[in-house]
């Protein structure tokens, strides 16, 4: 029996970088899914790179999502980029063109998602692929944000290693403090973590067949992300990471995990930015927060994203 397949409404939060637009281009091409705005934080890039980044993915998707800027730097920690990884354009120093005429819009980010979440009654998701800060800024300015919001799938954090520190994975490391916002604002929360991205992983082989189409955003998939594949130490292949909280959202099936709860390292040295999880900890949280996703059929992921790219 062909089950009804559940819709989801969306806003993307993103720090438009390589691996967040291969993320877009999926979440675009899911029918489970329906973007509602992009709102652009800066993270792997400066704000006005990660905006006009998807400004120009809007163009190569030919869709006209609404922009929206958000927060030009953390709330409390020093901007941390990603040029190693996402090159100094973010995308990988691949160029795009922007749309002919970009709509001029000084609305920020978490005002237009205040409004759309209220107009939505509780229904808008929203997955957040780069540092949290517009979420959390939306939070402290809106305190009765978490009623309109169903639940927030973000690609961020570990229950064990970082990639930015060897304690924090670099999207909750880049501000802490407006992560701990969100990981206490009680809105249900998907933790796509390290523990599942790294094995969430493209090699070069996989970039070279599925930029074969030829089409461009086949040709944005193989180009832009061989910058981060040559960045990073160990032959194994790119991680997908961003993809990852996407491909979650649409197709759960595809992932395994388990309620945790999970708390944000503000104050520490060494820990700044680590998400504790209790997961296997003998002491326990009295909360479980996040759905802590643990694991993937990588070679349904892999073979997914391809058929989404090839699908422009
Ligand atoms: O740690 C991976 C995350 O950091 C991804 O969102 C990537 O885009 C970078 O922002
Ligand atoms: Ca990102």
């Amino acid at each position: 029996m062909k089950t009804e397949m559940e819709r989801h409404i969306v806003w993307l939060d993103c720090d438009t970088g390589t691996d967040d637009a291969q993320a877009i281009l999926c979440a675009n091409a899911l029918p489970e899914l329906e973007i509602v705005a992009i709102s652009a934080v800066a993270g792997n890039v400066e704000l006005e790179k990660t905006y006009r980044n998807a400004l120009r993915l809007n163009r190569l998707m030919g869709t006209d999502f609404p922009v929206y800027q958000g927060a030009e730097k953390p709330w409390l920690q020093p901007q941390h980029t990603g040029y190693r990884y996402h090159g100094e354009n973010g995308l990988g120093g691949v160029e795009l063109p922007l749309p002919e005429n970009v709509p001029e819009t000084t609305k920020k980010a978490w005002d237009a998602l205040y409004e759309k979440a209220k107009e939505l009654g509780g229904a808008l998701e929203i997955i957040a692929t780069g540092p949290l800060t517009n979420i959390g800024t939306a939070l402290m300015k809106y305190p009765d944000l978490p009623r309109f919001i169903r639940r927030i799938v973000l690609m961020g954090g570990s229950a064990t290693g970082g990639n930015r520190t060897p304690a924090a994975e670099y999207n909750i490391f880049a501000d802490p403090h407006a992560a701990d916002a969100v990981f206490r604002s009680g809105i249900p929360l998907v933790m796509c973590g390290l523990d599942v991205t790294m094995q969430a992983i493209f090699t070069e082989e996989d970039l070279i067949r599925i930029g074969s189409k030829g089409t461009p955003a086949a040709r944005l998939f193989h180009d832009a992300l061989l910058t981060p594949l040559r960045a990073q130490e160990g032959g194994e292949g790119v991680k997908l990471h961003d993809a990852v909280a996407v491909l979650y959202a649409a197709r759960p099936e595809l992932f395994w995990g388990q309620m945790a709860g999970v708390a944000v390292e503000t104050r520490g040295t060494v820990t700044m930015g680590k998400t504790v999880t209790d997961l296997w900890s003998d002491k326990k949280f009295p909360f479980k927060n996040a759905f802590v996703v643990l694991g993937l059929d990588n070679e349904a992921f892999v073979r997914t994203v391809q058929e989404l790219i090839w699908s422009y």
